[in-house]
């Protein structure tokens, strides 16, 4: 692979997505956003009332997935745009994630969305975050890491998440619902939430943000 890849892999509220944002705009980087890619699938799934054992018709909706980011000057949002219309906001809910958790463990619907990641790999380089960027989908990437975290402390960044966006949460409702992803991401049979054999694991449990974006600058900066 001639581009270099960073690979950021990890379970769901780890602060993959933040890291990867600083450091593809550290380094002038695109940026892949794997995650959106399987809840925009499970949106357009759900909108076509298909049963989700019907796997040749997951595999038909997957290849031809009108899906689009719009990156935004002066902003760290990006649009994500599914069939034209913005779905930004229902991408991100729970309810959304839980779908696409129960969508990402379909072997043919892996297959099928395997290229349409790879093919963000363009010049001059790519951050890709998932579950198994650095395992699967750019096993040859120069740069993996692994960010870890205990399910408690992943539960409280996302309820602080919540309330600094006005909302409400339960932590011992989002700690189960942390702990049921990790457990269905973890023990499917295709491409399970695992470390690259060759990622820097880093355990953000105790580190703020600056010291985990710190960490993971110096690998691809050596
Ligand atoms: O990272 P995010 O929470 O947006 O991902 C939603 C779900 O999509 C994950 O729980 C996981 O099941 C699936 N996913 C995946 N492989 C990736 C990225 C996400 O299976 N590379």
């Amino acid at each position: 692979m001639s581009v270099p890849v960073l690979t950021i892999d990890g379970p769901s509220g780890v602060g993959k997505g933040t890291v990867a944002r600083v450091i593809a705009q550290q380094q002038g980087w695109h940026l892949l956003d794997s995650g959106a890619i399987y809840r925009a699938f499970a949106l357009a799934v759900d909108s076509r009332s298909i049963d989700i054992s019907n796997e040749a018709a997951l595999e038909e909706i997957a290849k031809n997935l009108d899906l689009s980011f719009k990156t935004h000057k002066d902003s760290e949002l990006v649009s994500v745009y599914l069939d034209d219309q913005d779905v930004s906001k229902v991408l991100r809910t729970e309810q959304t994630g839980e779908m696409a958790s129960k969508i990402a463990s379909i072997g043919v619907v892996r297959a099928a969305l395997l290229k349409r990641q790879q093919d963000f790999a363009i010049s001059p380089g790519l951050v890709a975050d998932g579950r198994d960027m650095g395992t699967v989908v750019f096993e040859k990437a120069a740069f993996k890491v692994y960010l870890t975290a205990s399910a408690e402390e992943r539960a409280n960044r996302r309820l602080k998440q919540l309330q600094a966006q006005g909302s409400e949460g339960i932590i011992s409702q989002i700690l189960a619902e942390v702990e049921a992803r990790d457990a269905r991401d973890s023990s499917r049979k295709h491409s399970p939430l695992k470390p690259a054999k060759d990622a820097l694991v880093i355990d953000t449990t105790e580190l703020s943000l600056d010291e985990v974006i710190a960490q993971v600058s110096e690998l691809v900066k050596a």
